[in-house]
């Protein structure tokens, strides 16, 4: 039985929760994490609905034997299929991600919001619903194979698939670039450098990580002493997917604190 000792389990369809991951351990330094990609069956977002659902119960199961305290799906793509059905079947907490549209929104100064996120999230009813709420001026830009450029680490193309999405728009109209998937975290430098200075990068992995913190201390399952810890696993191949998640773990540290100028302090 989970209590407040276990850990939390963390998860996403590969690396791209890293970055949340980076955010969780920043807020709750105390807490272990156990965190699994799902390489095997990546990407979530350019597949059906179904097959996700089912890949995100095989994660779940897994995370249960671990006697998880509280699940973080750290993915935009699964948060959408799978959040509100394992709500429903689960009694442990489950803490979801959505495209942070709301504070783009808060912040719009009468300009543009790009909204990029995989084909997937974009088209569910909880990215719709968001929409119908905050969506004025936002524009949905389903970014199919962007994810597999972060995968693959190669940054060099991700900034040119990046140019080319953003090419058609007067860039200096953009007050807010919405980054609704984990994996587009990691391009957070890239974008900087295509878009002028004072248009926002946004991402929800502050507020997720507050959502948590929330969540455990009102269950009084938060911790109050102690190291915490990170233990890292994958459905793919161990050798070479370990290696690229401490890497990017590493990564992931630099850029929060490099960015977090950027984020609004209602994030
Ligand atoms: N990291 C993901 C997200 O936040 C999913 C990418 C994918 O598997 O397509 O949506």
């Amino acid at each position: 039985m989970a209590g407040i000792a276990s850990p939390i389990g963390v998860f996403d369809s590969g690396v791209g929760g890293i970055s949340v991951l980076a955010a969780l351990e920043r807020t709750l330094p105390m807490e272990d994490f156990v965190y699994f990609g799902d390489t095997l069956h990546a990407p979530y977002g350019t597949k059906p609905e179904a097959e996700v659902l089912g890949y995100v119960r095989e994660v779940m199961s897994h995370l249960m034997v671990r006697d998880v305290k509280a699940v973080v799906i750290a993915c935009n793509t699964a948060t959408s299929v799978a959040a509100a059905r394992l709500r429903e079947e689960l009694t442990l907490p489950i803490i979801g991600m959505e495209p942070a549209l709301k504070p783009a929104a808060e912040h719009r100064r009468g300009g543009a919001i790009l909204v990029l996120a995989t084909p997937m999230t974009l088209r569910l009813p909880k990215f719709q619903a968001l929409y119908a709420r905050y969506g004025e001026g936002a524009e949905p830009l389903p970014c199919p194979g962007l994810m597999d450029l972060v995968e693959q680490e190669d940054f060099a193309q991700a900034e040119s698939y990046l140019q080319k999405l953003l090419q058609p728009y007067d860039l200096r109209q953009v007050d807010a670039v919405v980054l609704g998937c984990t994996h587009y975290v990691f391009l957070r430098p890239v974008l900087r450098r295509l878009l002028p200075d004072n248009t926002l990068i946004l991402d929800g992995n502050a507020g997720t990580a507050r959502q948590l913190a929330r969540v455990l201390s009102k269950r009084k399952l938060l911790r109050e002493a102690g190291a915490g810890s990170i233990t890292l696993e994958t459905s793919g191949s161990a050798d070479a997917v370990l290696p690229q998640m401490r890497r990017l773990l590493a990564l992931a540290r630099t850029l929060e604190t490099g960015e977090a100028s950027f984020l609004p302090q209602t994030l």
